[in-house]
């Protein structure tokens, strides 16, 4: 497997930052026990209140050279004065690297737009933070290839190839995410389909972009799959060149569960 990318979106869990440090250290235990290189990046997007927290904490020793620190969410604009919002410099200056955008739980439970998506995406680029924007459709029916391109088209409004290309786009398909009534993980035949749908439309969208996946030496947009991934169903996403990652929710607060997905994920 090429060096894939795991991204833990802790959400509103667990409840104490001593949880959330037992999740970290079982994680670091395993990683001392692996021999050389480990071939695996890590991104830990905790709850607000312990980003400072669990940060220092990944400066633990086998964490440290492969674990970044992610948000779940960024305010859309550092210059305009919004109650209860962190905006994308703080969130720099605490030490992440990672942004979650577009999250649908944000959008279908707090009624967040694409519009609004898209100016957090703006800020997160102008904060010079790396973005990992959520994209899926609500339901497979009907013409779910429109409905995808059309929030792609929305999301990523007035950006350019050269920052699309910085954006890490992570595939989840509202029906899957664990959370939701009658959840069910997609096949990886079914998200690399939309992973497709998505990277063509931007590729016609912005010329620039196609060149860039091309060419090897030029950064190029990332996927990652997410909804209901866990260990007995991992491998088969991973196990596709064009799916770069996963996106992990309810299984990253797990911490047995965590690491097994780690071991396949190294294996
Ligand atoms: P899940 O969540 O893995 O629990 O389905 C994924 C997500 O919501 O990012």
């Amino acid at each position: 497997m090429n060096k894939k990318l795991i991204v833990a979106n802790w959400k509103n869990h667990p409840d104490t930052l001593a949880e959330g440090r037992e999740i970290l250290d079982f994680t670091n235990s395993y990683l001392e026990s692996l021999e050389g290189e480990k071939d695996l990046s890590l991104v830990f997007c905790p709850p607000l209140v312990f980003l400072e927290e669990i940060g220092k904490m990944l400066k633990m020793s086998h964490l440290e050279d492969i674990s970044f620190l992610g948000a779940q969410n960024v305010a859309i604009d550092d210059k305009i004065t919004l109650t209860g919002e962190v905006s994308g410099s703080m969130l720099r200056k605490l030490g992440v690297q990672y942004v979650i955008i577009g999250h649908s739980e944000r959008k279908w439970k707090l009624g967040e737009s694409d519009e609004t998506v898209n100016k957090k995406l703006k800020s997160v680029l102008g904060n010079e933070l790396i973005p990992i924007v959520c994209i899926g459709e609500k339901t497979r029916d009907g013409d779910f290839k429109n409905f995808l391109e059309e929030q792609v088209e929305s999301t990523f409004a007035g950006l350019n190839a050269d920052e699309i290309s910085k954006c890490i786009i992570a595939y989840e398909p509202v029906w899957a995410i664990s959370t939701n009534p009658n959840a069910k993980p997609d096949t990886p035949q079914s998200a690399l389909e939309s992973i497709k749908i998505i990277r063509a439309f931007l590729a016609t969208s912005y010329p620039g972009l196609a060149k860039r996946s091309g060419a090897g030496k030029l950064q190029a947009t990332s996927y990652l799959y997410g909804g209901s991934v866990n260990s007995k169903n991992v491998a088969g996403f991973l196990r596709e060149k064009e799916i770069n990652g996963v996106l992990i929710g309810g299984a990253s607060v797990n911490k047995g569960e965590f690491v097994k997905i780690l071991t396949i994920c190294v294996g």
